[in-house]
């Protein structure tokens, strides 16, 4: 992805369609739904990189209750515009989560083939607990039969960027959530 300048990097963002207000409103729902899972043992936040590295960084500080904070990052392969169901862990956790509720911390769901294989992957290692936490759900695009614990906002079909999330890496520093101009 190349521009010729910021008004052309600036066109391709059709509309805000979440703001940072709405945003955080529903950040301080999601840190409460957190803190209600507290029960005295350990609690794993874990983060799939890179879309959700901001949606983590301003969750976690809604949390009131002691808790610790993982990266994961996988690489998920795609067929056209939806990803395969191959997904290729590239950076793991340093942790053994047998003792912890772990939340996976996600930007979007979308055909849910990467968040399902991740499931799987961690389900294995047979932690306490497994939930997962979504910024954002595409349920009209569901592939796999999957839901969220909690999703913050339920969005149409749109491809959408901000927030953490991107269009060939760029985007990502948006500190709302756009639609793409295609
Ligand atoms: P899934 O396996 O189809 O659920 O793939 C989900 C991944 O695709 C997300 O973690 C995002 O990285 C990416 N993705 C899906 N929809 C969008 C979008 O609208 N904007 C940006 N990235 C998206
Ligand atoms: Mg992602």
């Amino acid at each position: 992805m190349k521009f010729d300048s910021t008004e052309q990097w600036k066109s391709k963002v059709k509309r805000v369609i979440i703001s940072q207000e709405e945003i955080r409103a529903r950040l301080k729902d999601a840190g409460a739904y957190i803190d209600s899972i507290y029960d005295g043992s350990p609690i794993l936040l874990v983060s799939i990189l890179k879309g959700a590295f901001v949606f983590m960084a301003d969750l976690c500080r809604e949390v009131t209750v002691p808790c610790e904070i993982e990266f994961m990052a996988a690489k998920s392969y795609f067929e056209g515009t939806q990803s395969s169901g191959h997904v290729e862990i590239t950076m793991d956790l340093k942790h053994d989560i047998s003792d912890y509720h772990v939340i996976i911390v996600e930007d979007i769901i979308d055909t849910g083939r990467t968040l399902n294989e991740i499931l799987k992957i961690l389900r294995v290692r047979e932690p306490r607990s497994l939930r997962v936490i979504t910024l954002l759900d595409k349920p009209d695009r569901r592939v796999v039969e999957l839901n969220a614990d909690l999703s913050l906002f339920t969005i149409p079909d749109y491809f959408v960027i901000g927030y953490g999330l991107d269009y060939g890496e760029f985007y990502r520093n948006l500190p709302y959530i756009a639609e793409f101009e295609e």
